[in-house]
């Protein structure tokens, strides 16, 4: 070989190693074509920007570009936020949606761009441009809830009627649904039987009417407002509350406070109150008496699925799901993968939620 072959032929050998060099050296797991957008819903609940900074971290340790926004539960904005993303070169858009039916147009534009769509937490509805969904099993949640005021209220076998009120999630949010189809598959028996008491009347009587339970926006003041005007109405001449259904942490904030405005305090004639989440405010609640138990979902794990179902996009793989019947969102099934959730109450604090590292002692009080 010539020294002029041989230089070309290296040259020609360099041509064809410098891109392979190049995709080995800056996508170890495709992190070059891994571009996300992350749309959080609002920073005021604890669990979302715990989601966020999570899922920005793992992504951005594994040479992702990322683009983190929180919309304060404004619709339009958390619509403008997607289409900056888009428009910035985002492929895989993360989406916990405020509205899950106001996303059509903006995902259409999304699809057009081939950018690939995972809803996190909340499933988007009405738009076939959504591509996987990554969440907690959500009607679990409910059942658990459910469940745990039958047992703990011994509803099979108790000798007097038991007051109730029972709350539900964001009209808005799909999550809110099954949320609630959970708890009152397990507790409608009871309000029908009689059992369970409504003083208020706010019984869904099927698991379809429950938006007119609602709390919009899940917000703790609108929670607190409605539980003013039920112990107000309904409990007066020394009637009292005996169990209130919360399907999440942020309404048993407001719930809480309204009882102990109304001059309800930890101990034998106080009701048991569920919730979601394990909030530090509500851990700290939990450990005080002031609320019974809260559904745990370990956000962490939530994060770890979606980075896993990134890295198989990003490299062509096949997602893994373990859902493909449950959640149609109007116009297909979305391929979702659940994740469980589980019970938490005084005596599991520590082992469940401070040994995990999940929360540190100090935040709920204990160290
Ligand atoms: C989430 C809950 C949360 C609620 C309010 C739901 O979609 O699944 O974890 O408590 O939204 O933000």
């Amino acid at each position: 070989m010539s020294h002029k072959t041989r230089f070309v032929a290296l040259l020609a050998a360099g041509a064809l190693m410098l891109p392979l060099a190049a995709c080995a050296s800056t996508t170890p797991g495709g992190a070059a074509n891994c571009n996300v957008g992350i749309t959080m819903p609002t920073r005021s609940l604890e669990r979302w920007i715990n989601d966020g900074e999570q899922l920005q971290k793992k992504l951005k340790d594994a040479g992702c570009t990322v683009d983190l926004q929180y919309a304060d539960n404004k619709v339009d904005q958390q619509i403008s936020q997607i289409q900056n993303q888009i428009a910035g070169g985002a492929k895989i858009l993360v989406i916990a949606s405020i509205d899950g039916t106001a996303l059509g147009p903006v995902l259409e534009e999304a699809a057009k761009q081939s950018v690939k769509v995972i809803a996190y937490d909340r499933l988007i509805n009405g738009s076939p441009n959504v591509d996987y969904y990554a969440t907690f099993d959500n009607y679990k949640v409910g059942q658990l809830q459910g469940n745990f005021l039958k047992d703990q209220l011994k509803l099979d076998s108790a000798a007097a009627p038991i007051n109730f009120e029972p709350f539900a999630g964001s009209p808005d949010d799909n999550n809110a649904k099954f949320f609630f189809a959970g708890a009152w598959d397990v507790l409608l028996p009871y309000v029908q039987k009689g059992t369970l008491v409504v003083p208020s009347g706010k019984a869904p009587k099927s698991n379809d009417e429950w938006t007119s339970i609602g709390i919009q926006s899940w917000q703790s003041d609108k929670a607190q407002a409605e539980m003013d005007n039920r112990l107000s109405s309904f409990y007066t001449g020394g009637k009292k509350v005996q169990a209130v259904l919360s399907p999440n942490d942020s309404l048993a904030i407001g719930i809480v406070a309204s009882l102990k405005s109304a001059g309800y305090a930890p101990g034998a004639d106080y009701p048991m109150i569920t919730g979601q989440d394990g909030d530090k405010a509500n851990v700290k609640a939990i450990l005080a008496g002031e609320q019974a138990m809260t559904v745990w979902k370990d956000t962490r794990k939530l994060g770890d699925r979606v980075f896993t179902m990134i890295q198989q996009i990003t490299k062509g793989e096949k997602v893994e799901v373990n859902d493909e019947k449950t959640y149609n969102n109007g116009v297909k099934v979305v391929p979702s993968y659940l994740i469980e959730p589980e019970v938490v109450t005084k005596d599991l604090v520590q082992s469940k939620l401070i040994d995990s590292g999940f929360l540190k002692a100090s935040d709920v009080g204990l160290g």
